[in-house]
C-alpha cells in the first residue's frame, strides 16, 4: 500500500497542488486513492476539489471528532469523491483547535485510568483509526496526507500513521537548510516513537530558468543523499488555473482551461487552454513521479501508460517504459 504525507517545513512549497496532482496521477495509474486535507486554513485541498460542503459548521461530523473518538456519524460518510474519481476526507475548522481537544481527552483518560500524561500515545490516534478501526488499507491503494505544518500533533499523527514523506523544495538560498530541517525531524520521531521513516524522494518545484536555477536543481539532482525522480518547473499560469478548474493541472489541460481579461473581468473558463509542449511535459513528470513513489518507493503495480484526453485536440499517449517515447514526446 501506498501511504504519504506531503511534507514541508515552510509555508508556500507547492504541498497542496503537489498532493492533488499525484493523487490524480496515482488513480489514473490505477490506484485506489484517498487524500486526507488536514490543513484547516483557506486554500486547502479541500477547497481546490470544492468539498467539504460543512467544513465551517461546528456541529458537523468531521475527522477531528473521529481521531477523537467521539464521532457523530459513520466514518465513511466523511469521505466525498471528486470529479476525478479520487477521495477525500475534507478539512473541518475543528482541525484548528485539535491540540485543545486532544488535551482534554488526555486529562479525563488518564485521570480515569491512573495513567500518566507522558504515557498517552498521543500521536497513534490517526493510525488506530485509519488502519486498526477502519482497515482503509483493505479499501485503498493509497493515501495521501497533506497536512498543516504548524499544527504539531496533527502532524505527528500524520507521520505516525503514513511513514512515509514527500518534501516539495522550493529553490532559495536556504534550499538545504530546510531539508536539515526536515532530516531533525525524521530523526526525532524516529527515536522518540520508536519507529522507521522513510523519505520516498524530494521534489524541487517552481524551478526558473536562471542560472542560480540551473544550480540548485543540479545540486538535488547530483546528490546522493536523496532521490529526487524529477523537478517540476516554475509553471504558475497551469497550477493557479487549478483553482478554476476545481482539480488537478490534468484536468486543467484536457478541459483546458484558462483565465483571461473580458471587458474588463477576469473570467475562467475552459475549452480555452492553448496546448503547450512544456505543460504538457509537466503533466508528464508529474506522472513519472506518481510512478516512481508507486513503484520504487512501494513496489506496487501501477500502469505506466499516461492517456491524456485533451478536448478538441490529439490524444497524447506516454508509456514511462519506453524511454525513446518519452524523449520524443518530451523533446
Ligand atoms: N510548479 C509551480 N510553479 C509555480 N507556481 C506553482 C507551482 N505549483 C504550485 N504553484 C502555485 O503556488 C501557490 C502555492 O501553492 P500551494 O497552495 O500548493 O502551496 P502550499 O505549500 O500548500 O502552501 P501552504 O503552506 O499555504 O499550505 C499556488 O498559487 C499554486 O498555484
Ligand atoms: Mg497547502
Amino acid at each position: 500500500m501506498i501511504t504519504a504525507v506531503i511534507y514541508s517545513e515552510s509555508g508556500g512549497t507547492f504541498k497542496t497542488t503537489m498532493t492533488a496532482n499525484l493523487a490524480v496521477a496515482l488513480e489514473r495509474m490505477g490506484q485506489n486513492t484517498l487524500m486526507i486535507d488536514l490543513d484547516p486554513q483557506e486554500g486547502n485541498l479541500t477547497s481546490l476539489f470544492d468539498a467539504g460542503e460543512h467544513r465551517n459548521d461546528p456541529d458537523a461530523d468531521n475527522l477531528v471528532k473521529h481521531i477523537l473518538d467521539m464521532p457523530d456519524g459513520d466514518f465513511h460518510d466523511l469521505i466525498e469523491t471528486t470529479a476525478e474519481g479520487v477521495d477525500i476526507i475534507p478539512s473541518h475548522d475543528m482541525l484548528s483547535d485539535f491540540t485543545s481537544n486532544l488535551e482534554q481527552k488526555i486529562s479525563y483518560e488518564t485521570g480515569m485510568q491512573n495513567m500518566s500524561r507522558e504515557e498517552y500515545p498521543r500521536f497513534e490516534l490517526l493510525y488506530d483509526l485509519l488502519w486498526k478501526e477502519q482497515k482503509l488499507n483493505e479499501e485503498y491503494d493509497a493515501v495521501l496526507i497533506d497536512p498543516n505544518a504548524r499544527a504539531e500533533d496533527l502532524l505527528y499523527n500524520a507521520i505516525f500513521a503514513l511513514r512515509t514523506l514527500i518534501a516539495p523544495v522550493k529553490p532559495a538560498g536556504k534550499g538545504n537548510l530546510s531539508l536539515e530541517g526536515l532530516e531533525e525531524l525524521v530523526g526525532n520521531m524516529e527515536s522518540q516513537l520508536d519507529i522507521e521513516i522513510g523519505l520516498s524522494c524530494v521534489v524541487p518545484s517552481g524551478v526558473g530558468r536562471t542560472n542560480a536555477h540551473k544550480q540548485y536543481q543540479d545540486q538535488f539532482e547530483n546528490t546522493e543523499a536523496f532521490a529526487t525522480p524529477v523537478t517540476i518547473a516554475n509553471r504558475e499560469s497551469l497550477m493557479d488555473a487549478m483553482w478554476e478548474a476545481r482539480g488537478s493541472a490534468f484536468k486543467v489541460i484536457e478541459e483546458r482551461w484558462k483565465t483571461f481579461e473580458k471587458n474588463g473581468e477576469m473570467i475562467s473558463e475552459s475549452g480555452q487552454r492553448r496546448i503547450r509542449e512544456r505543460e504538457v511535459e509537466t503533466l508528464y513528470k508529474l506522472y513519472k513521479l506518481a510512478w516512481f513513489i508507486a513503484t520504487d518507493t512501494f513496489d506496487a503495480d501501477a500502469d505506466p501508460v499516461l492517456e491524456l484526453n485533451i478536448q478538441d485536440y490529439d490524444n497524447q499517449v506516454l508509456d514511462l517504459e519506453d524511454d525513446d517515447k518519452m524523449e520524443a514526446t518530451t523533446a
